[in-house]
């Protein structure tokens, strides 16, 4: 099983001078995945730029190598010659997909559906994450699945000769579920259906529109949306495929600047897809002073300059409604509103348990280790703010192998007198590696601690 290598790696992050200046945030991880698997599938091929070169996007472009596309560095972009749909090779040793639960179950329903073994195994968090919610439909299409530990990983799956398609309604909000059945329907003949009663993420359905699948989407009165994709069609590489910049990594130095006095940021090129813009949705209500700057169109997406402030904050409920548009991005809101006068209430967090970490308890205990007054329920939290918040920190974070709660709580340690550490910032490679040089050239103060213990 992959692990982390070595030992952990302490930091933490304490209150210095105001943040100013301007960054750019590294490529969009739900993109870059895609544009991995997305151009090694199709025929033809895709040229990359702005892809994000994290550890878990890493891991996607080696699994669709050993599944026969060919990946090559040219200067700032990737080239990606891709197999042709339904002419994957069988992969000659297990798929190791690290951290990234991304990765893992689209890469399931891209490869499940062929007639061959494909093994997937992953670090520590991937191997307790669940996987019958990817499982599940994929058996239903006549995939056999052998796994050691219920439906965790390590696991093999062998397709059947013909896949069925199906119709299936997706049982939580999950782009990740939605996107592995629309991927193993690519192999089956006829049309696979998918219903999504929340819609979530959009970008499965929009970048295989692109790479010339025949799919159609309806959104009914209610807000049901149904995907139908028509099987084993050809998909052609794009020439020209640009990743914008991740939001749910732009969340970090939004937050940062939102709750340290003085500051005053811009953030560039950062994605504003309504189903991921969520947090600044929310920060907007809570008070902040964001402005969004040049705003225009970008590798088929909306993007903008976003200009952050520090100003007062207040608590505010956050709808349920609004929880897939800023799923990845609680932990980061969970921080700012350490900093809101009154409460801030966070409900329908259930998919929070099975992510990286769980990361409603992980959150719940970082913020209890740095005095910060909330309140964990089964699927919500509240956060009781303190805009001077003097009392705060000097708290060692568990990060759980989770780069988000490294990220968000480092960002907290920088509104504190105190500082704030976390146990271990290995992670935080997985989905921006830049992250450290780009907030101490803010003016952030990020330093190695000493190891617990
Ligand atoms: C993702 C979907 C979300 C999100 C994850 C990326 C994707 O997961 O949390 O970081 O790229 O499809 P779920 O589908 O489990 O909600």
């Amino acid at each position: 099983m992959a692990d982390h290598g070595g030992a952990a790696r302490p930091l933490t992050a304490r209150a210095g001078s105001a943040l100013k200046g301007s960054a750019k945030v590294p490529g969009d991880k739900s993109i870059s995945h895609r544009a991995f698997l997305f151009g090694g599938l199709a025929s033809g091929r895709t040229r990359v730029t702005g892809l994000l070169e994290g550890e878990d996007v890493v891991a996607t472009g080696r699994a669709m190598r050993a599944m026969g596309a060919r990946i090559e560095r040219d200067g700032e972009a990737f080239v990606v010659e891709g197999v042709g749909n339904g002419c994957l090779l069988e992969p000659e040793a297990p798929l190791d997909f690290g951290n990234a639960g991304t990765g893992a179950r689209l890469t399931m329903g891209l490869a499940g559906a062929y007639d061959f073994g494909t093994t997937f195994v992953g670090d520590a968090s991937l191997s307790r994450r669940p996987m019958g919610r990817v499982l599940d439909p994929l058996r239903e299409m006549g995939v056999q699945v052998a796994a050691r530990t219920g439906d965790r990983l390590p696991l093999t799956l062998r397709g059947p000769r013909v896949a069925a398609p199906i119709e299936y309604r997706v049982p939580m909000a999950s782009a990740q579920v939605k996107s592995a059945v629309l991927l193993a329907g690519l192999n089956a003949p006829g049309v696979t259906t998918v219903i999504e009663p929340v819609m979530t993420r959009d970008h499965t359905e929009k970048m295989l529109e692109g790479f010339g699948a025949r799919i159609e989407v309806t959104t009914d009165a209610a807000g049901t949306r149904t995907i139908r994709l028509e099987g084993q069609g050809e998909l052609t590489g794009v020439a020209d495929f640009t990743v914008p910049g991740d939001p749910s990594s732009a969340a970090f130095p939004i937050v940062a600047a939102a709750i340290v006095p003085g500051s005053d940021v811009t953030v560039t090129n950062v994605l504003m897809n309504p189903t991921r813009t969520g947090l600044v949705t929310t920060l907007l209500e809570m008070g902040a002073s964001i402005e969004i700057l040049n705003p225009r169109r970008s590798g088929g997406e909306d993007v903008a300059d976003l200009r952050v402030r520090h100003a007062p904050l207040v608590g505010v409920t956050v709808p349920e409604s609004r929880a897939p548009s800023m799923i990845d991005e609680y932990p980061a809101l969970a921080v700012a509103a350490a900093f809101a006068q009154g409460r801030t209430v966070m409900v329908g967090l259930e998919e929070l348990r099975v992510k990286e970490s769980d990361r409603l308890a992980a959150v719940a205990a970082g913020l209890a280790a740095n005095g910060v007054a909330h309140e964990e329920g089964r699927d919500s939290l509240t956060v009781t703010g303190d805009p001077d918040g003097r009392g705060y920190g000097g708290g060692t974070v568990a990060t759980h192998l989770d780069h988000r709660i490294a990220m968000s709580f480092l960002v907290l340690g920088l509104a504190c007198p105190k500082g704030v550490t976390v146990d271990d910032a290995r992670m935080i490679a997985t989905s921006f590696p830049e992250f450290e040089s780009l907030m101490a050239g803010l003016g952030a103060v990020l330093e190695p601690a000493k190891p617990a213990g």
